[in-house]
């Protein structure tokens, strides 16, 4: 295992700098995957980039916080950015070949907002995309410039983020991008609350009622998996007892896994993902569960 990060490319030179490696890279038939981050990194995104080693002989990491998958009155200039602790996690790790870390300029020379845009129409207006207008255009239109800078075989994303991996792999597919997405599974604190960079703006008192988010998630799984086909129902109790204990929740909502549809009450059980968004104090938090 290499304990370090090969190389850390940023700045005005690192577009061309990543295609000459990954030029360097191809010449010797070398399989690359991209591993895109907004930084902040925890165990979810090492997992990532562990997944990501087994898929390809060259990983690359990118670190941007993007602001144009931010809505006005949201958390940009706020998010965390932690690129020296990024990197000595990176580098104890030891897989990641080359470390991206564009800035706003290099990735919108002509402003983030007059930069063009990838809309992915349907799935991007429901659920965390009907209360973050914007939000998903901003994420595809971010990674179609990421892929097209790093050319990757293999692009890794976690299951967290379940919408956002639909809208990517449509865009994918939908764009002809010679890639393969590969998704890696949700990882959780020892309570169950869903690994994020988000859950640092959690007070105390907030971080200890957080999972309960997931415990919600949980009890509609397990109705859905002894039969349950209310799912009006279901969604509707989750919500009140979120509200309850004092979350305030954006939505609660038993979709078709492969298409965010809404299911009718024949779906088969595997077809299904339950998936939220709520507020604790100042935290946004998504979770998900197949059932
Ligand atoms: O999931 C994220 O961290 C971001 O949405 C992504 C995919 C890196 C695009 O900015």
């Amino acid at each position: 295992m290499r304990e370090e990060i090969r190389s850390v490319l940023s700045g005005a030179e690192s577009i061309f700098g990543v295609r000459e490696r990954v030029g360097q890279w191809r010449d010797a038939k070398e399989t690359i995957a991209l591993v895109p981050t907004m930084g902040n990194l925890h165990e979810g995104h090492l997992s990532l980039i562990r997944l990501a080693s087994q898929h390809a002989r060259r990983v690359i990491c990118s670190i941007f916080v993007n602001p144009t998958q931010f809505g006005g009155g949201e958390d940009y200039t706020s998010y965390p950015r932690t690129l020296q602790e990024d990197k000595k996690k990176l580098g104890a790790q030891g897989l990641v070949d080359l470390l991206f870390c564009p800035s706003e300029r290099d990735i919108y020379p002509l402003g983030a907002e007059t930069s063009v845009e990838i809309k992915v129409p349907g799935l991007s207006s429901e659920l965390c995309g009907a209360t973050r207008p914007g939000h998903f255009s901003g994420v595809a239109s971010v990674v179609c410039r990421f892929l097209n800078i790093t050319t990757p075989d293999t692009l890794l994303l976690g299951e967290k983020d379940y919408q956002q991996l639909l809208v990517l792999t449509r865009m994918i597919e939908d764009l002809k991008f010679p890639v393969t997405v590969v998704s890696a599974p949700i990882l959780r604190e020892s309570d169950g609350l869903a690994m994020s960079s988000r859950n640092r703006y959690l007070e105390v008192r907030q971080r200890k009622l957080a999972p309960r988010l997931h415990v919600e998630l949980e009890q509609i799984q397990k109705a859905l998996r002894k039969g349950a086909s209310d799912y009006h129902l279901l969604e509707s109790e989750a919500l009140r007892s979120l509200k309850k204990v004092g979350f305030r929740p954006e939505y609660v909502e038993v979709r078709r896994a492969s298409d965010l549809a809404k299911p009718n009450g024949k779906a088969r059980r595997n077809e299904l993902v339950v998936l939220a968004a709520a507020w604790l104090g100042k935290a946004r938090l998504i979770d998900n569960v197949r059932a």
